[in-house]
C-alpha cells in the first residue's frame, strides 16, 4: 500500500547558508532538474522541498519561480510560532506570514528544536494547528533518544509525542499533515536506523494513525510518513524503498545539489 501514496524528499539547511549560497544551490538543483536528473515518472510523483532558515525564505521562493520546471518544487520553513496571526510577540513568525511569503511546508517539533530550545509536545501540538490553521502542511517530527531506545521505550516516546498533537486536533483537520520520523542518535551522526529498524516505527506510526482515525477509515493511508537521520546516496535506496516511507527529511546531504538530487532520485 506503502507505493499509493506520493513521495516527498525535504531539505533540512538548518543553519546554514547565505544569500549566496542560496542562490548558488538553487541554481544547481533547478538545473540539475531540468537537465534531466529525474525522469518524468519521478517528477510526477515526487514533491521536492527546501527549508533554508527564514530570513532567506522569501529570496528562495522567488528564485525558483525563475525556473520553468518548478512544479514539484517548493518551499518550507524550518519552525513557526505557535502564535496565530500577528501580534506582540518579539521575534516570532506565524504560520500566516509564512504561507503570504508562498512557503507551503513547515517544520514542527524538530529534536534540535524540542532539544535547544525546550519545546514541549504540548507546544508542538499548537504549532501545528497553528500551520493547519493557515493552510500549510506541518511536517511533525518525532524521534527517540538513544537513552530511550535503549530502554525500550521508543514506541511510548513516539505515542507522547503523536498524542499530543492528535489530543488537539481532530482527524478530519490533521489529514493534511506529515509525519517525519527521526530517531535522535540517527541526526548528523551519519550513522542512520537500520532498514529493519525504520520500517518497524513507520509501521507503528501508521498504526497510531490508523486508530486515531477509527473513524475515517483510510485517512491513515493518506498521510506521508518521511525518515529522517544521516539519510544520504548510500542509503537512501534501501530505505526510501521500505513498505511505509514515503520519502526523506535531509539534514547535511541536502547542502550539495549533487548529494540532494542523487537522494532524490533513490526515491
Ligand atoms: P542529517 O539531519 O540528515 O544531517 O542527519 C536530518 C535532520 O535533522 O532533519
Amino acid at each position: 500500500m506503502g507505493k499509493l501514496r506520493n513521495k516527498l524528499i525535504m531539505g533540512n539547511w538548518k543553519m546554514n547558508g547565505s544569500e549566496n549560497f542560496t542562490h548558488g544551490l538553487i541554481q544547481e538543483l533547478m538545473q540539475g532538474l531540468e537537465a534531466g536528473v529525474l525522469n518524468k515518472s519521478i517528477k510526477l510523483s515526487t514533491q521536492l522541498v527546501i527549508c533554508p532558515p527564514s530570513v532567506y525564505l522569501n529570496q528562495a521562493v522567488a528564485e525558483i519561480k525563475n525556473y520553468k520546471n518548478n512544479l514539484n518544487f517548493s518551499v518550507g520553513a524550518q519552525d513557526v510560532s505557535a502564535h496565530e496571526g500577528s501580534g506582540a510577540y518579539t521575534g516570532e513568525v506565524s504560520a500566516q506570514m509564512l504561507k503570504d511569503l508562498g512557503c507551503e511546508y513547515v517544520l514542527v517539533g524538530h529534536s534540535e528544536r524540542r532539544q535547544y530550545h525546550k519545546e514541549s509536545n504540548e507546544l508542538v501540538a499548537q504549532k501545528t494547528l497553528s500551520v493547519l490553521k493557515a493552510g500549510l502542511i506541518p511536517v511533525i517530527c518525532v524521534g527517540e533518544s538513544l537513552k530511550e531506545r535503549e530502554n525500550n521505550q521508543t514506541k511510548s516516546i513516539i505515542s507522547e509525542q503523536l498524542g499530543a498533537v492528535f489530543k488537539l486536533i481532530s482527524p478530519e483537520v490533521f489529514k493534511n499533515s506529515v509525519i517525519a520520523y527521526e530517531p535522535v542518535w540517527a541526526i548528523g551522526t551519519g550513522l542512520a536506523a537500520t532498514p529493519d529498524q525504520v520500517q518497524e516505527v513507520h509501521a507503528f506510526i501508521r498504526q497510531q494513525l490508523a486508530s486515531y482515525q477509527t473513524s475515517q477509515a483510510g485517512l491513515a493511508l493518506g498521510n506521508q510518513i518521511l525518515y529522517g537521520g544521516s539519510l544520504k546516496p548510500a542509503n537512501a535506496g534501501e530505505i526510501l524503498a521500505l513498505t511505509d516511507v514515503d520519502g526523506g527529511l535531509i539534514g547535511g546531504a541536502s547542502l550539495k545539489a549533487e548529494e540532494f538530487l542523487s537522494i532524490c532520485r533513490s526515491a
